[in-house]
Parts: structure tokens; C-alpha cells; sequence
């Protein structure tokens, strides 16, 4: 039997969506915490092939989700091309930054990338391994805007202020390290695929923050080059994109990349992407993560209202962003309780 999310994936409305959660392993549950305090710190965790897949495997033996997500993180490709990476405790990412030709030509090929993540390759296949048959694996990188925004930076930013100062300044720069994490990309999930991730995920975080001819030279055409050169090498690996905060611009944005199902954030209400996004395949979402704070019968309403607003086509079920460490672990049972009984 084909497994619920690869149904979907290929066009197929089931009477009950498949689920699973954007950081479904995560700092909300006392296992994670435990199983990164053993590691040390988030980023030994990511490169330690067994308690990668120790986190990877925590919600799905407590909760049954229909898909693992390989533990990782998309500031690891920058780390492979030789950014510094390190992240401060309670406030996040930090690396050495992009300004200037000279730090771009420090990067390395994207041939030395695999010295650094081999150990994801690992997890990948442990994963494959232990995984339960009906769970599926999705794979994962960022997409090159949203990974350009944290390497020109050097950090998260509110409005990618430095990405789009460096691309107005000098675009040929920023066109080039566009191109080198595209280039980058394709060989890291294609790696993954090759290790046994099923799906892979193009998390583009920032997209929302590109506006007309940026948005389709930056977000959709990276995307496009992506899609092609997989579905070259790995024909049935279905891609998901998930362009956050594209607003109307998540119309077509399926059939202009070649994605398999794209996933929408909270800003955009279920009924307007039914009829807008879902008609071109599988959406993915999108229950506000706030809800898994709160919880209660608002959380029970609006997971049905999506459920339902999907219900005549395609659809995964999933939060809109990823879950936030203040979640309770009980709202996230309430939620895949109510999917399941819509
Ligand atoms: O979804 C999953 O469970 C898979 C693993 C995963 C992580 N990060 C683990 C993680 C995935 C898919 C990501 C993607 C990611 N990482 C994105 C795109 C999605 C999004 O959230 O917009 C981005 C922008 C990053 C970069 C990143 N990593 C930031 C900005 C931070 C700090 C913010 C925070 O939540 O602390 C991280 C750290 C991070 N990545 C954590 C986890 C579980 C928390 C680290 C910890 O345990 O301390």
C-alpha cells in the first residue's frame, strides 16, 4: 500500500488528510530537550547520525505522525560551503557574513560540501532503517533566497534588510551566491534522495519579503533550476515548496517551479487557497502554530474549517510556520485527534 503522503503528493483527496508538524521535533517536547542536552548543543545534535535520528523518531513514536522530518538544519549547507556557523543561546543564528567579493570567493566548491554533511547522509539512512512502513521520510534544505538572507547577514533579520542592500548594490555578487547555493542544493537533497529521503522540502522562510520581478527572479526561478535538476536524477521524489508569506503569489507558483504540492503559511485563508492554490495539486498546511499554545475549542474549530476547506482535493495537513518551544505537547495530540475525526 502507498503510504498516505505519497498519495497526496500525487493528487489523490483522501477522506482523512495525512499530518505532520514543522518542527515536530523540537524544544516543546521534554525528550528533545533531554536527547540535545546529551548532545551538547543544537549543532552536535545535527551532526551526530544516531541522536538525529533519536529526535527525528520522538514524535513519531509519541504521536504516530505520517511523516518524519530529518533532523537538521538549513544553515548547514552554508557551514558546508565554509561559513562560520554557530548559534547564542535564546537568540539564534550566527555567521560569518557575505559583504564583499573577497568573502565570497573564500566559499568552497560545492564538490567539498559532502566532507561536511556526510553524517546527514547518515541520519537519512538510519532513519530509512528504523522508520515504521507507513511513515514517510521528507528531506529537506533551504531554499537559496531564505539561505542567502542568513549568509549576507550574518544572522536572522526582520525585513532581510543586508540581502536586499547587497542585491540592489552589487547583483552580479548577489547573483552569484544565489547560484552557488542553488548549485549547492541540488546536490545536498540529491544526496538525501540517494540515502532514502522520499519527499524533499524547499523551506523559502523569507520569500514573503520579495516583491514583483525579485520575487520571480529569487524565489521562483532558484526553485524552477532545483525542481528540474531532481526530477532529472530522481523522477518519482516528489518536492514540496513551501514559499512562507508568498500572499498571491502562491497562485501558480506550483506550475511555474514544477513542485509537487506547495505549502502554505496562516496569513492566507484555507477557503481562498482551496480555490486559488489547490486547484493546480497538493497544498500543505495550514493551521496557525499558535494554536498548539492555546489549545481549546478554537484550536478544534479551526482544524476542522481547514480539513474541510481542502477536503475536495489534495491536501497534507500541517501548521503554517513551525511549532514554537512554548507549545503544550497535549494541544498537538488535541490537533491530530480532530484531523483524524473530521
Ligand atoms: O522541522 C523539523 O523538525 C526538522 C528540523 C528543522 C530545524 N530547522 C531544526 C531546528 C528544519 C526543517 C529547520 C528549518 C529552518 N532552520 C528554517 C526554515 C523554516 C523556518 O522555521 O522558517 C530556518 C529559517 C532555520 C534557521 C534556524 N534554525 C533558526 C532561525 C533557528 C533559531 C530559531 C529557533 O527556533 O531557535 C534555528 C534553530 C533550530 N533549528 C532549532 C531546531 C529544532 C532550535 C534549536 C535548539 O534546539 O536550540
Amino acid at each position: 500500500m502507498t503510504k498516505t503522503i505519497l498519495r497526496a503528493l500525487a493528487g489523490e483527496a483522501l477522506p482523512t488528510p495525512p499530518i505532520w508538524m514543522m518542527r515536530q521535533a523540537g524544544r516543546y517536547l521534554p525528550e528533545y530537550r533531554a536527547t540535545r542536552a546529551e548532545a551538547g548543543d543544537f549543532l552536535s545534535l545535527c551532526y551526530n547520525p544516531e541522536l538525529a535520528a533519536e529526535v527525528t523518531l520522538q514524535p513519531i513514536r509519541r504521536y504516530g505522525f505520517d511523516a518524519a522530518i530529518l533532523f537538521a538544519d538549513i544553515l548547514l549547507l552554508p557551514q558546508a560551503l565554509g561559513a562560520d556557523l554557530w548559534f547564542v543561546t535564546g537568540e539564534g543564528p550566527r555567521l560569518s557574513t557575505i559583504t564583499a567579493q573577497r568573502d565570497f570567493d573564500a566559499l568552497k566548491g560545492v564538490d567539498a560540501i559532502h566532507d561536511t554533511l556526510n553524517p546527514i547522509y547518515e541520519t537519512v539512512r538510519i532513519l530509512k532503517r528504523e522508520l515504521p512502513a507507513e511513515t514517510t521520510l521528507i528531506g529537506f534544505a533551504g531554499a537559496p533566497w531564505t539561505v542567502a538572507t542568513y549568509m549576507i547577514a550574518g544572522r536572522g533579520t526582520p525585513d532581510q534588510g543586508p540581502a536586499h542592500a547587497l542585491k540592489a548594490e552589487n547583483r552580479a555578487l548577489f547573483s552569484a551566491l544565489i547560484d552557488r547555493i542553488t548549485e549547492g542544493t541540488i546536490e545536498y537533497l540529491s544526496r538525501q534522495i540517494d540515502a532514502g529521503a522520499e519527499v524533499v522540502k524547499l523551506f523559502d522562510s523569507w520569500a514573503g519579503s520579495l516583491k514583483g520581478q525579485d520575487f520571480d527572479d529569487f524565489a521562483l526561478a532558484p526553485a524552477k533550476r532545483i525542481i528540474a535538476a531532481l526530477k532529472a536524477r530522481h523522477p518519482d521524489t516528489p518536492v514540496i515548496a513551501f514559499p512562507r508569506e508568498a500572499g498571491e503569489r502562491y497562485v501558480g507558483f506550483a506550475k511555474a517551479t514544477g513542485a509537487d504540492c506547495v505549502a502554505l503559511d496562516n496569513s492566507v485563508s484555507a477557503d481562498w487557497a482551496a480555490q486559488n492554490v489547490q486547484v493546480d495539486g497538493c497544498v500543505q498546511g495550514n493551521l496557525a502554530s499558535s494554536h498548539m499554545v492555546t489549545g481549546g475549542q478554537a484550536l478544534v474549530d479551526e482544524t476542522r474549517a481547514i480539513v474541510n476547506a481542502f477536503r475536495g482535493g489534495p491536501h497534507i495537513f500541517n501548521l503554517g510556520h513551525g511549532i514554537t518551544p512554548d507549545a503544550d505537547p497535549e494541544n498537538v495530540a488535541l490537533m491530530i485527534e480532530t484531523v483524524r475525526s473530521a
